[in-house]
């Protein structure tokens, strides 16, 4: 296991995979984050689909204009869902599972990227979501956040570097408008 403050430093979004399968305890190990993830009122609205069928993975990867292609190349897809119903902060219930997942990934080596579905179309301007549920057969009071891309590392990225950090983004005290750059 790394130390956190590496996990952190080192994390970084992997865009290119080896074709070697993940391990099964490592699968096991990225989904118990998902579902040990903290959920408002306790109310886990969330589901999860793995894929790891190469044709359905190519399908995958076409669910967005931009920004899915890299799903084709992974070995894993976590699809993340939740249900609206069930909770009025779905989406923050669900991103937090997202990067616990990413987060567990990173320390056991793994490479992943989020890939963004909600709100999101594909080349033919139908909503992504839309066409993950019609893919998957998701109930349709079950909205589509992400889907997760994991696999080996077939690519180095380099830790963030510190120096680059906006710090001019945290305020003390109080909101301090000369810090506003952008
Ligand atoms: C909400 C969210 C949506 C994202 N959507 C995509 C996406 O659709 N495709 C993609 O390649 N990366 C996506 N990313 C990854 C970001 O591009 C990446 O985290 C950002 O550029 C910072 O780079 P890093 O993760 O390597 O530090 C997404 C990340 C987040 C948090």
């Amino acid at each position: 296991m790394k130390d956190f403050k590496q996990l952190i430093i080192t994390r970084r979004s992997t865009r290119k995979f080896t074709d070697e399968p993940l391990e099964a305890g490592q699968v096991e190990l990225i989904l118990k984050s998902a579902l040990m993830s903290p959920a408002s009122k306790s109310s886990n609205p969330w589901q999860f689909v793995l894929v790891e069928d190469k044709e359905m993975l190519e399908k995958l990867s076409l669910a967005k204009k931009h920004g899915s292609k890299l799903i084709a190349g992974c070995t894993l897809a976590v699809i993340v869902l939740a249900d609206p119903t069930r909770s009025d902060v779905w989406i923050e219930d669900a991103s937090i599972a997202s990067i616990m997942m990413q987060l567990q990934a990173e320390d056991l080596g793994i490479g992943s990227c989020w890939v963004q579905i909600r709100e999101r179309f594909t080349d033919a301007d139908t909503p992504s979501d839309d066409y993950i549920r019609n893919l998957l057969d998701i109930p349709a009071q079950l909205q589509v956040l992400s889907v997760i891309a994991f696999g080996n590392k077939a690519q180095d990225r380099p830790p963030f570097d510190e120096e680059k950090l906006q710090w001019e983004k945290v305020h003390v005290g109080k909101f301090n408008i000369n810090q506003l750059i952008d």
